[in-house]
């Protein structure tokens, strides 16, 4: 886990305003995040802007989706190209309410990889099972084919941080036991091992997504295969430092 940088992002989700993004940014500016661990936000499209132009540059700045195409006629969309006109530098794909509530199939996520990464974008992709997958024993099956889908487009992995979250600990406060994350995140890691390079599988960082928090997060941390987070609610309070230092 050490020769993997530490990686820590906010998914704001459909959540707050100026006035409470202000308060989060400048927590994040005073500083006291551990400069080991590599930060990102990801506020709702119509804030990228603000917040990328308020934030210390040594943090990162995400969209929570984007289309594969750069311009047209996608009422309500966003390309990745105006990611990066407004000058932030990532996009998470293939989140759980992406594809839960808007129905985003493994097909689409995987032209959306390959679009943003040839488009200059780097990205966060997530996988995870439902509860009911889990409880038939289809953890393995369901995970390996979504992060398949997203593999088939990647070519050059330092541009990726992959996300596991199960769709059962997002949102819920049940967050998966350090046992049952680092169980998953040892078998991905074996899955790129096998399916894509062994130096890939070395490098790639796997993030934990679901109920982190200030109190769970050190010995989430502490998982051999466990290289950082993807922070819910949390991300929007104070507590949020205190899970970007969960490692110091
Ligand atoms: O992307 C982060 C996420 O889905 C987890 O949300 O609120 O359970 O930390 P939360």
């Amino acid at each position: 886990a050490d020769q993997r940088k530490f990686f820590v992002g906010g998914n704001w989700k459909m959540n707050g305003n100026k006035a409470s993004m202000d308060v989060i940014v400048s927590t994040l500016n005073e500083g006291g995040c551990n400069p080991n661990t590599e930060v990102v936000v990801s506020p709702p499209a119509p804030y990228l802007d603000y917040v990328r132009q308020k934030l210390d540059k040594r943090i990162g700045v995400a969209a929570q989706n984007c289309y594969k195409a750069e311009k047209g006629a996608f009422t309500g969309d966003i390309s990745p190209q105006m990611i990066k006109d407004v000058g932030c530098e990532w996009v998470i794909l293939g989140h759980s309410e992406r594809r839960h509530v808007f129905g985003e199939s493994n097909q689409l996520i995987g032209e959306k990889t390959a679009f943003a990464l040839q488009s200059g974008v780097k990205i966060i992709p997530c996988v995870g099972e439902k509860i009911e997958e889990r409880e038939a024993g289809k953890t393995e099956e369901v995970v390996f084919s979504q992060t398949k889908a997203i593999a088939d487009n990647v070519k050059d992995w330092t541009n990726v941080v992959l996300a596991y979250e199960p769709v059962w600990a997002i949102g819920t406060g049940k967050t998966a036991s350090p046992a049952q994350a680092q169980e998953i995140h040892a078998k991905l890691r074996k899955w790129l091992n096998d399916n894509v390079s062994p130096a890939v599988a070395k490098s790639v960082r796997i993030l934990y997504g679901g109920s982190v928090s200030a109190s769970n997060c050190r010995e989430l941390a502490q998982q051999p295969d466990i290289d950082g987070f993807l922070v819910g609610g949390a991300s929007l309070k104070p507590e949020f430092v205190q899970i970007i230092n969960a490692r110091s």
